[in-house]
């Protein structure tokens, strides 16, 4: 990766071929270029995902410790969780093979909903085969023409989707500022306004400020919703989400979470009051109109929400590990950004190629971090970003902190050859 790095993935969106189905010429010769950077994208893992795995890339094999997987509790191999959906698998077969409006809810589909409308305490529950479609179909399935959304500015793209999908303005405020918010919200007044938040913001790992935010929207009189994916079954005395950590259950519109992270499963959900949802199953077309979850998914994620909620100790010990992974890192010097959640990033700056070298390093010397490069993050503000689950051992951080160490903070890295 020579001048290459001069590039990202941003200056490709537009293409300056004649014909839709080619790709653009200059991002062809780019990522030929550049092709043991882009090794580091999509390895394979051999395996379940677990803290030691083994991964492969660019025909590469490691052995690694893996802080890649947002398999937050654990969960991802829990015998009973496994054991649930075998059985499910036995007697339900492999697809639910309908949508879920026609043909696809089971009886365990039925059941997960009422489970999680009676865990988060709302009146009903709609689940989506894939948390990406649900989060962008729910503001797809509100959102109208004429409308005005007002997003964190850091808010998950599949939040911005939806927006764009409905036709609302789509207006951001400034992250966690309720004076920008106030703003957004007094220069959109005469419209139907809806505020968008995430629990824990992916890229950063802090959460909403909803102490700050929600008397804003409170004071204008508008609605809500949260995006709990990275925050559900972690915060909150039961796991039930940001919400619960600060208290606010009672000032949220909608509450939507995914099932891909501490459920370890695939999926996501949005809970609130029966008379919207009935609405909405017949207006968010990533509903209606896709398959229902597979019954086997569902029957793992039912055993999943039992395991979690059941008592606390998963959640105790992952809040130990991320504050003993925060404190060392901190201590050897790694830059770890504001947040003091599970989601860890490590600010390395704005070096593109250091940041694929540092990657490549990291999977040799048995690290599986994974780049995250701009256009998803700013371009001073290139990182990794470690995700510390209830399954790792003390053993599994040390060691990986001891990588970081050396590699981030000793600058002991393979250069880029080829
Ligand atoms: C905040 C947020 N919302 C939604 C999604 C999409 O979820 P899924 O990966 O389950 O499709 C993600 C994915 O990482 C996310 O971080």
């Amino acid at each position: 990766m020579g001048r290459e790095a001069e590039h990202s993935l941003a200056d490709f969106y537009f293409s300056d071929s004649d014909d839709p189905l080619c790709p653009p010429e200059g991002f062809v010769q780019w990522a030929e270029a550049g092709s043991w950077a882009m090794s580091m994208y999509e390895p394979h893992m051999l395996g379940a995902v677990a803290p030691r795995m083994a991964i492969e890339r660019a025909g590469e094999r490691s052995d690694v410790i893996n802080l890649s997987s947002y398999n937050y509790l654990g969960l991802a191999t829990h015998p009973e969780v496994v054991e649930a959906a075998q059985e499910a698998l036995r007697t339900y077969g492999t697809g639910a093979c309908g949508s879920p409006l026609l043909s696809g809810l089971s009886d365990l589909h039925r059941g997960l909903e009422r489970e999680l409308a009676a865990f988060l305490g709302q009146e009903d529950c709609i689940l989506f085969n894939s948390g990406f479609a649900g989060g962008m179909g729910t503001l797809a399935g509100v959102l109208r023409k004429g409308d005005v959304a007002i997003l964190d500015a850091k808010t998950h793209l599949c939040s911005i989707d939806g927006v764009k999908l409905s036709r609302a303005k789509l207006v951001f405020f400034d992250h966690n500022d309720p004076d920008s918010l106030d703003q957004a919200l007094t220069d959109s007044e005469g419209a139907r306004r809806l505020v968008v938040v995430e629990g824990v913001y992916s890229m950063d790992g802090d959460t909403a400020d909803l102490p700050k935010l929600l008397p804003v929207a409170e004071k204008h009189g508008v609605g809500v919703l949260i995006d709990e994916a990275h925050s559900i079954l972690v915060y909150g005395a039961h796991g039930r989400g940001v919400v619960e950590h600060y208290g606010a259950e009672k000032s949220i519109g909608l509450q939507f979470a995914t099932f891909s992270k501490a459920f370890a499963g695939c999926g996501g959900f949005t809970v609130g009051p029966r008379a919207l949802l009935h609405y909405m199953r017949y207006y968010i077309n990533a509903y209606g109109f896709s398959c229902a979850l597979p019954p086997a998914v569902v029957a793992g994620l039912r055993k999943a929400l039992e395991v979690a909620t059941r008592d606390n100790s998963l959640r105790e010990t992952l809040w130990a590990n991320t504050r003993y992974f925060r404190e060392k890192a901190q201590q050897i010097g790694l830059d770890l950004g504001h947040g003091s959640s599970q989601v860890v990033p490590i600010m390395v700056g704005s070096d593109r190629r250091r940041l694929y070298e540092l990657t490549r390093t990291l999977h040799r010397r048995g690290l599986f971090l994974a780049p995250v490069d701009y256009p998803s993050v700013p371009e001073d503000g290139l990182r990794f970003r470690v995700a510390i689950t209830a399954a790792h051992t003390r053993a599994d951080l040390d060691r990986a902190l001891e990588i970081l160490e050396d590699t981030i903070i000793r600058g002991r890295v393979d250069e880029a050859a080829e």
